[in-house]
C-alpha cells in the first residue's frame, strides 16, 4: 500500500474533490420519498444547464456503456440502416452495441489518431439510405481525438435530415465545448465518472422530441434502459429501479461546484491543462498520438518510447505516485494516456510532467530536468492568455 494519495490522472474515474467525496459518505433517504425528488429534479436542471438543452435529461443508474445502450434500443429497430462514425475503441463499441441488437449498422472509420471525415461521411450517406439514426463520437478516449460534432452533425442534416443524431459525449461534456441544442443533437450520452468529477455509477441522456416519436414506434427489446419508464418515473420525481443514490449525492454538490466556476471557466481550464500536457510530452520528446487539430482537451495519448516497454513504464510511474492509462485494442502496450478532465488544474498536471521527467531520468531516457514542466506551464498560460 503506498501511503502517498496518488495523482490519478487517467480518463475516468477522475479524482473527486473533497466536498464530493464527502457527500458520497451521507445517510441514505427514501429514493420514493420528497428529498430524492428534490434531489434529482435539481440535479436534472442544472445537467440541462451543462448539456445546453431543453431536451428533457434522464439521469440512469449504469455505466456509460449502459447509456450507450440506452440511447440504441429506445430508439431503432432490428434492420434499421445506421451509419457508424467511428475514430477508435469506444466508436467502434457504440456499433457494436447496435449490430448485437440487429441495426443494419455501416462503419465510417478513421485511422486511430485521427478524426472523422465529414467528407467520407457526406459520401456514404449519399450512396445508400435510407438512414435511421448517425452515431457520433465527441471525444474518443482510446485515442484523444475530439471530433467536430457541429461540422459533422451540419453534414447529417444536409444529406439525412430525417436521421436521428445520437453522440457519445461520455468523456467529453462538461469539459470542452458542447451544444445539445445549438447542435440539434437527439440524444446525447454523458457518465458521472468523467468531467462531473463524480464516483461512478451513473450516466445522462438527453432526449429530443423527435427521437421521442422515434421512441414510440422502436422495436429493439429493452426493459431495464426503459426510458419512457425512466421519463414517467422523472415525472414523478423518481427512478424506476433503486438508483445509486450515494453518487446522487456527489453528482449533486459537484454540479454546484460547476455552477460556480462557470462553464466557460470550466472550458478554459481543460483548454489549458490539455496544452500543457501536449507541450510538456513534446519537450519529453514523446510523440503524441492524435492528429494535432484535433487534439483533446481531456485526454492525451503518447507513444511510448521505443527502448522502454509498458510494464517497466508504466511500474516507474506509479512507484513515483502517477497513475496513468495504457492503450487501449490495437494500440495496447504501445501508447500511454493521461487524463484531464474533471477536477484538474495546472499545477497537478505540472507535477504529473515531474514524474515522467524523473521516471525517464531514471530510466536512463535522455530528459533535462524542469524542462517539460517548464514546456507545460508556459503554454498553459498561452492558453489562459497570460504569456506570449
Ligand atoms: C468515449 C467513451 N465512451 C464510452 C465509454 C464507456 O463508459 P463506461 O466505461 O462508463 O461504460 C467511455 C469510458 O471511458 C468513453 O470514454
Amino acid at each position: 500500500m503506498n501511503r502517498f494519495e496518488p495523482n490519478l490522472r487517467i480518463p475516468g474515474p477522475t479524482s473527486l474533490p473533497d466536498a464530493v467525496r464527502e457527500a458520497g459518505a451521507r445517510q441514505m433517504v427514501n429514493h420514493r420519498g420528497p428529498e430524492f425528488a428534490i434531489l434529482q429534479n435539481r440535479v436534472i436542471d442544472r445537467l440541462k444547464t451543462f448539456y445546453k438543452t431543453q431536451n428533457d435529461v434522464l439521469i440512469l443508474t449504469a455505466a456509460g456503456t449502459g447509456g450507450l445502450e440506452a440511447a440504441v434500443v429506445n430508439f431503432l429497430s432490428p434492420g434499421d440502416k445506421v451509419l457508424s462514425v467511428t475514430v477508435g475503441a469506444f466508436g467502434d463499441r457504440f456499433a457494436k452495441i447496435a449490430a448485437t441488437y440487429g441495426a443494419d449498422v455501416t462503419k465510417v472509420a478513421s485511422e486511430w489518431g485521427r478524426a472523422a471525415d465529414a467528407v467520407k461521411v457526406r459520401e456514404t450517406l449519399e450512396a445508400a439510405g435510407p438512414w435511421k439514426a448517425v452515431l457520433l463520437t465527441q471525444n474518443e478516449t482510446s485515442t484523444a481525438i475530439t471530433n467536430r460534432i457541429a461540422e459533422l452533425a451540419a453534414t447529417v442534416k444536409a444529406v439525412a435530415p430525417d436521421a436521428l443524431i445520437i453522440v457519445d459525449a461520455i468523456s467529453g461534456l462538461g469539459a470542452v465545448p458542447f451544444e445539445t441544442d445549438a447542435w440539434d443533437l437527439d440524444v446525447v450520452v454523458s457518465g458521472s465518472q468523467k468531467a462531473w468529477m463524480v464516483a461512478p455509477g451513473l450516466c445522462f441522456v438527453s432526449v429530443s422530441p423527435r427521437a421521442w416519436e422515434a421512441a414510440a414506434v422502436a422495436k429493439m427489446p429493452k426493459f431495464y434502459f426503459d426510458l419512457a419508464a425512466h421519463k414517467t418515473s422523472a415525472e414523478a420525481g423518481q427512478t424506476p429501479w433503486t438508483p445509486a443514490v450515494a453518487v446522487m449525492f456527489q453528482l449533486d454538490v459537484a454540479l454546484e461546484l460547476m455552477e460556480q466556476e462557470t462553464l466557460p471557466e470550466i472550458w478554459k481550464r481543460h483548454a489549458a491543462v490539455g496544452a500543457a500536457v501536449r507541450a510538456g510530452l513534446t519537450t519529453l520528446g514523446l510523440k503524441l498520438l492524435a492528429d494535432p487539430d484535433y487534439a483533446s482537451d481531456t485526454v492525451t495519448g503518447a507513444w511510448i518510447p521505443k527502448d522502454l516497454d509498458w510494464k517497466t513504464f508504466n511500474g516507474k510511474l506509479r512507484k513515483l505516485g502517477l497513475v496513468v492509462a495504457g492503450g487501449q485494442g490495437a494500440l495496447k502496450g504501445k501508447i500511454f494516456r493521461i487524463g484531464h478532465l474533471g477536477h484538474v488544474t495546472v499545477p497537478a498536471i505540472l507535477s504529473a510532467m515531474a514524474v515522467l521527467e524523473q521516471a525517464l531520468i531514471e530510466l536512463d531516457e535522455p530528459v533535462k530536468p524542469g524542462a517539460a514542466v517548464e514546456a507545460a506551464q508556459v503554454a498553459a498560460l498561452q492558453s489562459l492568455g497570460l504569456a506570449k
